[in-house]
């Protein structure tokens, strides 16, 4: 999470706590990984498999990381890219954290160390500079047997045999 970010969602979070306004919403696409030991921490408390190791590896399959560092995903359906726009207040974020604050630069923050401050990317398609997300991701490469329910809610999703023969929805 870069300090924009942070700086934007605290703003946000105490106007509306000072308001007593119900949470904003906001859309701001970010493209974001927890540390190493966030992830290790949940296979740690029961859950043989989820740790960084695994759910990275996912990630990375899940991403195309225009402009990323070395180590990123180029070959996933997700797109992601640090924007190509930065206004002239944010251009001092970095230089002035780094040089005041003394908290380093940090450019690799989706490769287990988030620590730092830094542009983060967003999920954004470097191409078009069009938001990127499951649905346009995903979808153009299901096969013809997929079926979507809009404005449904489920309650059960029947596997038998690593195969979904039947859901109940509503
Ligand atoms: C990754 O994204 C870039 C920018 O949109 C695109 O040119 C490239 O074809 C994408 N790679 C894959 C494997 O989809
Ligand atoms: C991080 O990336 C920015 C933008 O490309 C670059 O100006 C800066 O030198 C990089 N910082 C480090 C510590 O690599
Ligand atoms: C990204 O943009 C390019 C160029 O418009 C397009 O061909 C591609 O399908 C887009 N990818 C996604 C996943 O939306």
């Amino acid at each position: 999470m870069g300090l924009s970010t942070l700086l934007l969602w605290a703003g946000l979070s105490v106007g509306a706590l000072a308001s007593g306004a119900p949470r904003p919403k906001v859309y701001d696409y970010i493209w974001n990984r927890a540390a190493v030991v966030e992830y290790d921490q949940w296979e740690t408390v029961g859950n043989p498999g989820w740790n960084w190791k695994s759910m990275s590896t996912a990630m990375l399959k899940a991403e195309n990381y225009t402009g990323g560092p070395a180590g990123s995903g180029t070959k996933g359906p997700l797109h992601a890219s640090v924007s190509r726009y930065v206004p002239e207040h944010q251009k001092l974020f970095v230089p002035t954290v780094v040089g005041s604050l003394g908290i380093p630069e940090n450019n690799n923050s989706l490769q287990g160390n988030p620590i730092g401050v830094m542009f983060q990317p967003s999920s954004v398609n470097a191409t078009n500079y069009v938001r990127s997300y499951s649905a346009n991701a995903y979808l153009p490469k299901a096969g013809s047997n997929l079926e979507i329910l809009t404005n449904t809610l489920v309650a059960k999703v029947n596997l038998k045999k690593q195969t979904r023969t039947s859901s109940s929805h509503r």
